[in-house]
């Protein structure tokens, strides 16, 4: 059937396939005059037309929710909440949390916390499992038993200040019952429970449709009305309203079940912790449980498997937290995660669609990517469109054709992968994909080096498409985190010349005037009146960066948030680093010694950081940022009283008492360098059973070599 024929029928008549085929159409359409309007100023249709078209896509989605699309225009609206929230920084960070997806992952994190804590196979391991709520997490800070502020997760370090709209959730105590430390923050989960969503959906479909009836007899009528996904996202847009009186007619509910900052201990055991939270007068899952040892966890995860499509909330796996809460401090974190919890999830869902084509995507380092452009197909509650191929190589094991038909699957929050191809559904046509040895972006050769998986344009900064993504990685949130400075935009700065690099984003205060006059930019932009003053604005309050979020933006391959940040530890000032990486440019030498021996860099990632100094155009690329902003110094946050603090040091041979992980992890967190060989610079070798050449090189250069038995001295743990 045609689109026009489709849009003439009634949405209760209209089947599943018809359904899906009307939404893409509505996608594109409404995408389209959206464009006419706001960005060209010359709109096709009426207002009143281009509400049909909106309310038509509402109610269909409204009828078929599974078919609702990634880029439907009713998900657009929804953003637009957030604006306006002051941001609170977290006294502790909120992390997220490592994924197990069967046994064998839960069994390998149980062994790594064996390993670390050197637990032999006698000791049991506790665990609290706790369902995995599909919500959104928020810190609570309660200073002297009274609730003070509450802020959503945002980027785990700065959340936005919701505290009025957590006023109206009844679950929250404003008092903590009982005796209580001075100050303290709560983590939990704030969600909303199936059937309240389901009854909220049913109302805003019959207000949806009332409106629609008052506006066919011409009435006058209100703004239009969003009709929620599903349960999290109403939840989160639930919380992130701006007047707290929306909020309050939300029927959101909150399980505590973590703790953050507090002024002084609380619990020894999680379980003991969860006890308290609940005599504090806050709901904890009450499906929370302590597993006797590691081995029941598969028999709590079978058991909440079943129990899953029962419960009145929706889950996606069991999160089970080591009991003991010394170990806990003993193990620490590894990046984002702790090593102390796992996040069981839900086998991950699957379905069969088309493929129409295959996509290459050139990134930020050059690398093209294969992306699988399919029908659009629902998979776990959510319309899928896309999916990764990851490189050639798998697309030719997978012999992944256009026009198959290809099994995808999804789990969690992780990019749709396709599994396989079903052979029998193969059309005669269907060619091999060539993968192609040129950059669809810029014409460069495009070249996969012996032994490597991936295939790299070699255009560098003159390729369009890897400046753009440079760009883009630079003003993302967790490295120069520029609000405002979205995809669009920075592609619209690239194309109109005004951004090649990241300087240029601190220079475009001197191009007012040609921005204001761009459709959609200047006087004629309508609520975005402000855009560019906003977006200047954005821009001067990134003029100071910590050294860290400097290095990562940059995007230099293999320098991801952890390295950026073991990096800005190691060499503490943006100008000791830039010196210390141009002179680790020459093989051999000291300077690429010590960065190659850092704790966690190692020798692939100095290569890659000296290829990128040896550069000149990124040299200069650099230099010139570091003119427009400054990165600012890094602090040693240890205790100034620990002997170890803003030292150098070695471990070698095998410790008795800890593991080499805990040893080392302990030493950082009392603000030292770990780095693995010996040389000047090392201030002490803690020399263990079976020490080697290392042990000799520091009696050589005349470095302090410990025993274990003073090294644990002087951590303060003897
Ligand atoms: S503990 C370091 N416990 O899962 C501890 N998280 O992937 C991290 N979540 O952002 C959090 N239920 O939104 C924890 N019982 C639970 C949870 C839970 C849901 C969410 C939370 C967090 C994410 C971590």
């Amino acid at each position: 059937m045609t689109d026009a024929a489709l849009r003439a029928r009634k949405v209760e008549a209209l089947t599943e396939e018809e359904a899906q085929q009307e939404l893409a159409a509505l996608a594109t359409e409404i995408a389209r005059h959206d464009e006419l309007y706001h960005r060209k100023d010359a709109p096709e249709i009426s207002d009143a037309d281009y509400d049909a078209l909106v309310r038509r896509n509402r109610t269909i989605e409204a009828r078929f929710p599974a078919l609702i699309r990634e880029d439907s225009p009713s998900r657009r609206v929804g953003a637009e909440v957030a604006e306006g929230f002051a941001k609170l920084r977290h006294g502790m960070p909120m992390l997220s949390l490592d994924n197990a997806f069967g046994a064998e992952d839960f069994l390998g994190f149980t062994a790594s916390i064996r390993r670390f804590l050197r637990l032999d196979g006698e000791q049991a391991l506790q665990f609290v499992a706790e369902p995995k709520i599909d919500g959104l997490s928020v810190n609570l800070t309660y200073e002297d038993g009274a609730f003070v502020r509450g802020a959503t997760r945002g980027d785990g370090t700065e959340g936005e200040d919701v505290t009025r709209n957590l006023l109206t959730l009844q679950d929250l105590p404003r008092r903590l019952d009982g005796p209580a430390p001075a100050r303290i923050e709560i983590r939990g989960e704030v969600f909303c429970e199936k059937a309240d969503f389901l009854a909220f959906r049913a109302a805003q479909v019959r207000a949806a449709e009332e409106r629609e009836a008052r506006r066919a007899r011409g009435e006058k009528v209100g703004p239009a009305i969003t009709i929620p996904v599903n349960p999290r996202n109403f939840a989160a847009g639930s919380l992130r309203q701006l007047d707290p009186e929306i909020t309050a007619q939300r029927p959101l509910k909150l399980f505590a079940y973590a703790m953050g900052e507090a002024s002084e201990p609380v619990a020894e055991t999680h379980d003991a912790w969860l006890d308290r939270l609940r005599g504090w007068g806050f709901q904890v899952n009450p499906l929370s449980e302590l597993l006797a040892d590691e081995a029941a966890a598969t028999a709590f995860q079978a058991r909440i498997t079943e129990q899953r499509a029962a419960l009145s909330y929706d889950i996606d796996g069991v999160v089970y937290k080591l009991n003991r809460l010394d170990w806990q401090r003993r193990l620490g974190f590894v990046g984002r995660a702790p090593r102390w919890a796992i996040a069981w999830k839900f086998p991950a869902e699957q379905a069969t669609t088309k493929l129409l084509d295959i996509e290459i995507q050139v990134g930020r380092t050059g690398a093209l990517t294969p992306r699988a452009v399919m029908e659009p197909v629902g998979v776990g509650g959510v319309m899928v469109t896309h999916a990764s191929l990851h490189n050639e190589d798998e697309i030719a094991r997978k012999d992944v054709r256009i026009g198959d038909t290809v099994i995808l699957q999804r789990a969690g929050d992780v990019i749709p992968q396709i599994l396989g191809v079903v052979p029998e559904k193969r059309p005669k046509d269907a060619q091999p994909f060539v993968f192609p040895d040129v950059c669809p972006a810029c014409g460069s050769h495009a070249v996969r080096p012996a032994g490597e998986v991936v295939r790299r344009c070699t255009g560098g900064l003159t390729c369009p498409a890897q400046t753009v993504e440079r760009l883009i990685h630079f003003t993302r949130r967790n490295a120069m985190d520029i609000e405002g400075l979205g995809v669009e935009n920075i592609q619209k700065l690239f194309d109109e010349g005004l951004v090649k690099s990241p300087a240029d984003i601190f220079r475009l205060a001197r191009h007012v005037e040609t921005m204001r006059g761009w459709e959609g930019w200047g006087a004629r932009a309508g609520k975005d009146a402000k855009k560019i003053a906003n977006l200047l604005a954005a821009i001067e309050a990134r003029r100071r960066v910590p050294l860290d979020r400097f290095i990562f933006a940059l995007g230099i391959r293999r320098i991801g948030e952890a390295n950026a940040k073991l990096l800005a530890r190691h060499y503490h000032s943006f100008a000791e680093w830039r010196a210390k990486m141009l002179a680790a440019t020459v093989i051999g030498s000291e300077a690429r010694e010590e960065l190659g021996s850092i704790q966690g860099i190692g020798p692939a990632i100095a290569t890659e950081l000296a290829e990128f100094f040896a550069e000149p155009h990124n040299l200069a690329a650099l230099d010139d940022l570091a003119r427009e902003v400054t990165a600012e110094d890094v602090e040693i946050a240890a205790a100034a009283d620990s002997p170890f603090a803003g030292r150098t040091l070695v471990f070698t041979g095998t410790l008795e008492t800890m593991s080499r992980d805990e040893a080392e992890a302990q030493a950082e967190r009392l603000g030292a360098k770990v780095t693995k060989s010996v040389s000047k610079k090392t201030d002490f070798v803690i020399v263990g059973a079976d020490a080697g050449s290392k042990a000799t090189k520091a009696a050589e250069l005349g470095v302090r070599t410990l025993t274990e038995a003073e090294w644990r001295e002087m951590a303060g743990q003897a």
